[in-house]
């Protein structure tokens, strides 16, 4: 885009005019691609979830947020409290690149408490003359009537020595009153790395070292860090950059994923099995996890990736969080399902029993633009099943099943408009286990598919015409015996 030149990107939105600013949200408001459920922004940019946290009965959710238009440019937080993770309220910028060591962006970071007290830890972004990135680590208090005072001087003024200015996006683990940060790092061979620091007053950061896995070459950069412990398995999530596409795998620009195992945080070392993709959809990256009220491990990522182009930048925003899931790992398997406060959406109610076979096009009445649909596979002997929702006469977004592979496939290419660039038409993932349930959640312009509850998880931008709003099931040959619900879903997203 022409006009986006360095300067228009790191432009304050505080010294835009009111007018200016006013059109810009009247021309995002009239966007048809607006959602209803999902977090997105008023106007312009969202990137990474930032500093999620369940504090003092509250949840805490902050989005990187550039204001101006849907181009990556100068980044704030953008806060919401939320009482269920569900409605939420918006608080407004809360972070803002307003010192020289976040000129040029309040970049992505975490939540904690320490001492009864709310603490964010982020990265500031600077540029100098010659547009050398400069990043350091700090931390701001928020007070109990939502002020936010950053600490005069960063907590960590530099990488350590072998690592690059690629240093980023703190995650504050805390154990027996120790507080640990996990950091995105790039070493001086540009390989991503995780590094971990160690502080008992939150001022004082020591650095430990690297955490060691078995990655050693794995892409150029991981971003966005997490590590938690889970039903008795220790997971570090991370997003790494750079590493190629293999056949069905890694197929997005960037990946998100994580390694699982038992990590000995003195030593740092991660006994670990395989990198695994959380998500198998076109648009996801960059989550970050925190526990909710009953102690459940919740995870909530960017709906969307760096670097591709989306059909609603042309109304002047960009992007969504995703709903929040709930982390499990049962049997050796990381699961996710969506929380379950997302039942106080449903309305209207649906429900079908019956038949499908390969001339089966329309068996249900039913169809929609905000919904979540559950199919029941109940007797499978087709060789193939044809899902499709937010189809019309002319374009269709279609998850296939492959009865004897048991290979779910999502296919987008015919929407109206597509995202680009974007490698291939189709995302695609091998379940464990035979596809007994898919649980849908679509919102105007997004679909999130968990398949078999929980095992996989693939999440979508859609862009197709309003009117295209049916629902459809075939098979290619044999029937299938289904039971479907479905609830509208009312959203109170702004
Ligand atoms: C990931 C990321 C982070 C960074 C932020 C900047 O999407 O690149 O590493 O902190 O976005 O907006």
């Amino acid at each position: 885009m022409a006009q986006w030149t360095n300067e228009a990107r790191y432009q304050k939105y505080e010294d835009v005019d009111q007018s200016t600013l006013d059109a810009l949200t009247e021309k995002v408001n009239q966007s048809e691609y607006r959602q209803t459920f999902h977090i997105q922004p008023t106007t312009g940019l969202l990137n990474d979830p930032n500093g999620l946290i369940y504090f003092n009965g509250t949840y805490y959710i902050s989005h990187q947020w550039f204001p101006l238009g849907p181009v990556h440019g100068l980044k704030y937080w953008y806060t919401y409290t939320s009482k269920d993770l569900v409605h939420f309220d918006a608080v407004g910028p809360t972070l803002k690149p307003d010192t020289k060591d976040d000129s040029h962006g309040v970049y992505s970071g975490s939540a904690f408490e320490y001492h009864g007290h709310l603490y964010y830890m982020y990265t500031a972004n600077h540029r100098d003359e010659d547009w050398n990135r400069i990043s350091t680590q700090h931390i701001a208090k928020v007070s109990k009537d939502g002020e936010i005072t950053k600490f005069p001087k960063p907590v960590i003024g530099a990488p350590p020595f072998g690592y690059t200015q690629h240093f980023r996006d703190p995650k504050v683990y805390v154990k027996d009153d120790v507080y640990y940060a996990f950091i995105a790092a790039q070493n001086i061979d540009k390989q991503g790395r995780i590094l971990q620091y160690r502080s008992t007053d939150i001022v004082n950061w020591e650095f430990q070292g690297e955490v060691k896995t078995n990655l050693d070459d794995f892409g150029f950069m991981w971003e966005c860090p997490d590590y938690f412990n889970l039903n008795g398995y220790d997971v570090l999530l991370f997003c790494p950059q750079g590493i190629e596409a293999e056949e069905e795998r890694f197929k997005n620009i960037y990946q998100s994923g994580y390694i699982m195992g038992q990590y000995d945080i003195n030593q740092m070392t991660m006994n670990h099995a395989d990198f695994h993709e959380l998500d198998y959809g076109f648009d996801f990256y960059a989550p970050q996890t925190f526990l909710d009220e009953h102690g459940q491990r919740i995870l909530i990522g960017w709906m969307g990736l760096p670097e591709v182009d989306y059909p609603s930048d042309v109304d002047g925003w960009a992007h969504c969080l995703t709903i929040p899931r709930v982390l499990t790992i049962e049997e050796g398997n990381l699961r996710q399902r969506p929380i379950k406060a997302l039942e106080q959406l449903r309305t209207n109610k649906e429900t079908a029993l019956g038949y499908a076979n390969k001339f089966t096009k329309q068996l249900h009445p039913y169809e929609g633009k905000q919904y979540e649909l559950i199919i029941d596979i109940l007797d499978n002997e087709a060789t193939e099943l044809y899902f499709e929702v937010r189809t019309s006469k002319t374009e269709t977004t279609l998850i296939t099943y492959n009865t004897k592979e048991q290979k779910v496939t999502f296919d987008r290419s015919e929407n109206s408009q597509l995202p680009t660039p974007v490698e291939g038409t189709t995302r695609t993932t091998y379940l464990d286990t035979p596809l007994t349930q898919l649980q849908m959640f679509i919102d105007t312009s997004s679909i999130e598919i968990f398949c078999n509850n929980g095992e996989r998880v693939m999440t979508s931008r859609i862009f197709t015409d309003a009117s295209a709003t049916g629902i459809k099931t075939s098979t290619e040959s044999g029937q299938v015996y289904l039971r479907f619900t479905k609830y509208d879903l009312k959203g109170d997203a702004e």
